[in-house]
């Protein structure tokens, strides 16, 4: 198999050709972190936000959705801290004009050393063979000790200037470390200076100062405006939660690595209300509850772990993510936080208006602590997409792609195929169409031979492949081929429903899994 940046390449290469995703406005040569979702892609997506929105929605029954508005007023941007403190430090080199993120280009420093210690640990593997110990070797090993140190030296003087607002410590940091463009090759740098990712627009028709709204930045401050609606209108009772999917905007400086990072994208987010001094209790329940999730959809494992943040946000208790394995290492998937009720609390400061809840159980009012959970639709996206693309090398030497989606996401469940275009075999496979398609998506198609028609299939990730053959005219049986196996079974039309509907079910991985 590739490398790691091949397979990615691959990757992107396959979502374009198959009508996943698309550059956005392609014909005018693109726009940078901005995509377009294909006919495949779209249905992909839904699938993901479908599947989320009844865990939550349909699944839990004290959680509620909502589809509040993107644009709000101006004030609740202020209450939430982003106008203030929703920054990233940029840099521009002189030579090549290109602006970069100060932390990132810190991070990508020490993501060189870091590989170094990779190099080291590789060659002392192939030079000690079974007898080697990694644990051992990087405790005692003078050079990886070194680099080590120097890593931490970098990570604590970056964390202490960024603690502070130091901007100049991160220049002089930048300057220390000898950090190059890598376009210009100089180290020609700005004064690093604070932007803010929130896109602004004027409304109504007068120009003024205090027109100015924002593209909302996340989709969580529009629950937290409605939470006492929802709660009163639902009469829901405390714990409750609400869920929203939806479109959020930032204007990112670094645009990198296709889909995971982009200035338009989707988030899922949920904020869970609990009783002051239960959120710790409630965030390790949805800690466990969105990895069961994840493992539902029947994804190894191994490629999701926690990362539990040490240095904590000052509005925040307790955070971890849930990182999935990228084709370009670990990365953030999911974020799940105990925020205390720091968003409740300024909201009910900058609009005057009581948030309270009143618990009947404790005869008390208080605004209550949330914990949420928020994963980015995209990601989910890429993090399925990425993890099915699959190069298989079959028995007769050819090479075969197939997209091993997890079923249920699946953007077409079955394809209905006729094994000829003539012979009444058409006719038979559009009734079949016709009796599943109100059930499943489907596609049907006649052109070209089956094995090239499963090949076309297995590229979008479709699980079945149903085919109508003279047999079928005889007595109504047709032949499945399901995508990861191959393997054929001859099934009676009256059984097709049933047999794809167990087929798609999630798979269960605990018995503790609710759904
Ligand atoms: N309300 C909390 C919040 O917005 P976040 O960590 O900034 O937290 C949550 O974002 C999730 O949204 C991330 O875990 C990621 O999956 C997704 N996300 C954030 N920025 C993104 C971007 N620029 N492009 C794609 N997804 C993004």
């Amino acid at each position: 198999m590739a490398n790691n940046e091949e397979l990615f390449k691959k990757i992107i290469a396959h979502a374009k050709e198959y009508g996943f995703i698309f550059p956005s406005s392609e014909i005018y040569d693109g726009m940078a972190a901005v995509y377009d979702y294909g006919q495949w892609g779209v249905e992909l997506k839904n699938n993901i936000r479908s599947y989320w929105w009844k865990a939550m929605t349909q699944w839990h029954e004290n959680i509620a959705g909502l589809d509040s508005a993107i644009f709000m007023h101006p004030a609740v941007w202020k209450a939430s801290g982003h106008v203030d403190a929703f920054n990233d430090p940029l840099i521009d080199n002189k030579d090549s004009k290109k602006r970069y993120r100060a932390d990132v280009l810190i991070e990508d420093h020490i993501a060189k050393i870091e590989d170094k210690i990779n190099k080291e640990i590789e060659k002392a593997s192939k030079r000690f063979g079974e007898a080697f110990d990694p644990q051992q070797f990087v405790s005692t090993n003078p050079r990886v000790l070194e680099y080590t140190s120097k890593i931490k030296d970098i990570s604590a003087k970056y964390a202490s200037a960024m603690q502070e607002n130091d901007l100049a410590a991160i220049k002089r940091l930048i300057e220390d470390l000898e950090i190059v463009c890598p376009i210009s090759g100089t180290r020609n740098w700005t004064d690093v200076r604070q932007f803010n990712l929130m896109f602004s627009t004027k409304i109504g028709s007068v120009s003024e100062e205090s027109d100015i709204i924002y593209l909302r930045p996340e989709t969580a401050q529009g629950i937290f405006v409605n939470y006492l609606n929802v709660q009163k209108t639902g009469r829901m009772k405390i714990p409750f939660g609400i869920a929203q999917t939806g479109k959020a905007f930032r204007n990112e400086i670094v645009a990198r690595q296709f889909i995971f990072r982009m200035r338009e994208f989707e988030q899922m987010e949920m904020q869970f209300f609990v009783r002051p001094g239960e959120e710790l209790e409630w965030f390790k329940y949805w800690k466990e509850e969105r990895m069961k999730w994840h493992l539902s959809l029947g994804t190894a494992p191994e490629k999701y772990r926690f990362h539990d943040h040490e240095k904590l946000a000052h509005y925040a208790n307790a955070a971890t993510d849930i990182e999935f394995e990228f084709p370009f290492g670990y990365k953030e998937l999911e974020g799940i936080h105990s925020r205390t009720d720091f968003d409740l609390q300024r909201h009910q400061k900058f609009s005057g208006k009581k948030l309270q809840y009143f618990d009947p159980e404790i005869n008390e009012s208080y605004v209550p602590y949330v914990i949420e959970t928020s994963i980015g639709l995209d990601r989910m996206f890429l993090a399925m997409f990425s993890n099915a693309y699959c190069e298989q090398t079959l028995d007769d030497g050819s090479v075969r792609v197939v997209l091993g989606l997890p079923r249920m996401l699946a953007p077409v469940k079955a394809a209905i195929l006729p094994l000829v275009k003539k012979d009444g075999m058409p006719e038979k496979a559009r009734e079949i169409m016709d009796m599943l398609k109100y059930e499943f998506n489907l596609i049907y198609e006649e052109k070209d031979a089956i094995g090239k028609r499963y090949r076309r299939q297995d590229a979008i990730g479709t699980p079945y492949c149903i085919t109508v053959d003279s047999q079928t005219l005889e007595d109504n049986t047709v032949t499945v081929r399901e995508r990861d196996t191959m393997q054929q079974e001859r099934l009676p039309v009256a059984n097709l429903e049933k047999y794809i509907l167990e087929g798609i079910k999630p798979v269960l991985q605990s018995p503790s899994l609710k759904f």
